[in-house]
């Protein structure tokens, strides 16, 4: 399984701090932001990796992490994104990296307590189709920040509403995603949202509509740390404490 990360984007919502750098890079306790990422895909055994961004500050990834080996990782490539058409988008470019395999791929404003290896083993005996994480969340306004699923009596999940004005349930759809090559088809296929960008949300209801979406839903603290100020530094306070990425 390949890994995609993702850290384009303009980063508005921590403006001022992302006009003098990219929002990946800004310190999460003591390290750059998208140390964290690569890190939980690297233990979770997945060591290519294609690193995709944009913006002014690209070139501080190269800087950051070079050729990836100091991050246990195996084969680490780089693609830029030219404007912030959004988060499908980005996973568009990973097209030829990925070929035929399966993909994992994460936001790199995304943080975990728990790795994810059972996901990918779960999504490796799947076959096909997709499965993406889940987090339960206490606040239900929070949610209205997320993509969020509902579920029919079963459990299944037979939608996922983006930014929802009345959340239909307390999980968010983290920024963890595992598909099937069939991805870039979907993407290729997709039009613009009113807010102008590919949405990743379009790409999971179309797995929904397939009967092919599975989920699990992940254990301790996840955090957006890209979703506002404030979430920035409860995702900062958290890691401080706590520690993160653990197995
Ligand atoms: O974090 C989880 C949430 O991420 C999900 O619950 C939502 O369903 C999903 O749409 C997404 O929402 P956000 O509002 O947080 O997405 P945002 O535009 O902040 O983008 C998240 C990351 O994706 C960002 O850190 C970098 C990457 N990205 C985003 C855009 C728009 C790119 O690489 N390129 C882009 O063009």
């Amino acid at each position: 399984m390949k890994g995609v990360i993702l850290a384009g984007g303009s980063g508005t919502r921590l403006h001022p701090l992302t006009r003098i750098t990219n929002k990946h890079l800004l310190p999460i306790y003591d390290r750059p932001m998208i140390s964290y990422a690569i890190e939980s895909l690297v233990i979770s055994g997945i060591t290519e990796i294609m690193l995709v961004t944009g913006g002014t500050h690209a070139g501080e990834f190269l800087r950051l992490l070079g050729n990836g080996d100091e991050y246990g990782i195996d084969r680490l490539l780089y693609a830029y994104q030219e404007r912030a058409g959004g988060i499908a988008e980005a996973l568009g470019l990973a097209m030829r990296f990925v070929g035929e395999d399966d993909v994992l791929v994460m936001l790199a404003d995304n943080i975990v307590e728990q790795t994810f290896l059972p996901t990918v083993e779960r999504f490796a005996e799947q076959g096909k189709g997709a499965r993406i994480l889940l987090s339960e969340q206490e606040n239900p306004e929070h949610l209205r920040h997320l993509g969020v699923p509902e579920f029919d009596a079963d459990g299944k999940i037979v939608r996922i509403i983006e930014k929802p004005e009345h959340p239909p349930s307390p999980y968010a759809v983290t920024g963890i995603y595992c598909y099937d090559a069939s991805v870039f088809e979907i993407i290729g296929g997709l039009v613009p949202s009113g807010r102008g960008e590919l949405e990743i949300t379009d790409v999971n209801n179309w797995y929904v509509d397939q009967g092919s979406m599975a989920y699990d839903v992940l254990e301790g603290f996840w955090g957006d740390a890209g979703e506002s100020i404030q979430a920035y530094y409860e995702v900062n306070d958290f890691v401080r404490r706590n520690g993160v990425n653990k197995t």
